[in-house]
């Protein structure tokens, strides 16, 4: 099955952040009952956790469209502005990766989200004017792997402020459970707890691995997943026992075995590893720091205790007398 197919399509289905949805429960209905689109919505956490699933919830919920676009595909004012101009009223506009709008797109951005009002110029020269357009009442929802990277003049204009979090095991054996069940793919509990415990705490990584779980199991184990089958496929796929993938080991080997565990600037882990700096930050970085497999200091990255130990090291003399 397609990811768009699993993904939950109203709160009550959503499972895990339950922060997030234990507001949302409030927000969004009672803006549904006042007959008023939902406030300004923006969305922070690392990928596949759920940004552009909630913001289809939160649509759905209110019972309008939504129309999707992403900061770097709107170049220029008038991109937006065609956008805003063909909303219905009370449509959610999603635009994911919005710290990467350019400055002069986020300026249409602060009156539409303000007074739903753009001010766009036509024409160029000594002939050119500037008109005001009304727009329909709208939501905006913003997505972004960053809280830093937002200006505070954009960050300021958001009525709702959502921090995913990296999901707990338990919630993403509910969520391999279901997508098995809507898949028809038979699996006990404990095939579920393999792939939910090795998935990084990122629903769209489970679903990921159970798919090709699934293939292992078709191939190897009769179609069905068992803890055995799941363990023997994930190994398979070079997934580790905390989640790591090779991607993940790289940075961490190169960290411990060219860096002596650092610190080291981020700079010198890209070029060593052959990443860029976004990736790094946005992607692999989170969950690692999150584990506490790294840490951030003012003279840059560092393994810690149990990075050493997890690759088979003996950790250095400054991590003897701790414990
Ligand atoms: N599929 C992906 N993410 C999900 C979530 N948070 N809840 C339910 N199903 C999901």
């Amino acid at each position: 099955a397609l990811e768009r197919a699993l993904r939950p399509r109203r709160l009550a289905d959503y499972i895990g952040q339950p922060a997030v949805v234990e507001q949302m429960e409030i927000f969004v209905p009672a803006a549904r009952n006042r007959g008023e689109p939902l406030d300004h919505v923006l969305i922070f956490g690392p990928p596949g956790l759920g940004k552009t699933t909630l913001a289809h919830i939160i649509a759905n919920e209110m019972g309008v469209s939504l129309k999707q676009t992403s900061g770097p595909v709107l170049e220029r004012p008038g991109d937006l502005a065609a956008l805003l101009t063909n909303l219905e009223p009370g449509d959610v506009l999603f635009i994911d990766e919005i710290h990467r709008l350019s400055s002069v797109v986020e300026e249409i951005l602060y009156p539409a989200m303000e007074d739903y009002q753009i001010d766009i110029m036509i024409g160029e020269g000594p002939a050119a004017r500037s008109i005001k357009l009304d727009l329909p009442p709208f939501t905006l929802v913003g997505a972004t792997t960053r809280a830093g990277m937002l200006t505070n003049p954009l960050r300021d204009r958001f009525g709702i402020i959502q921090r995913l979090e990296f999901y707990e095991v338990d919630h993403l054996v509910h969520i391999v459970e279901r997508s098995a069940r809507l898949t028809q793919l038979e699996m006990d509990n404990h095939g579920a707890r393999e792939i939910a415990a090795r998935s990084r705490g990122t629903p769209r990584i489970a679903n990921r691995l159970l798919r090709r779980v699934r293939d292992y199991a078709d191939i190897k184990g009769g179609g069905q997943v068992d803890r055995s089958i799941a363990n023997a496929a994930l190994d398979m796929l070079k997934v580790d026992k905390r989640g790591f993938d090779h991607q993940d080991r790289r940075l961490l080997e190169t960290l411990l075995e060219k860096f002596d565990g650092g610190p080291v600037g981020l700079d010198n882990i890209a070029a060593a590893i052959g990443e860029s700096r976004d990736t790094i930050e946005d992607v692999l970085e989170p969950y690692l720091i999150q584990q506490g497999f790294l840490i951030r200091t003012p003279r840059g990255r560092m393994a810690t205790r149990q990075t050493w130990e997890h690759f088979g090291y003996r950790p250095p003399e400054r991590w003897q007398d701790e414990s």
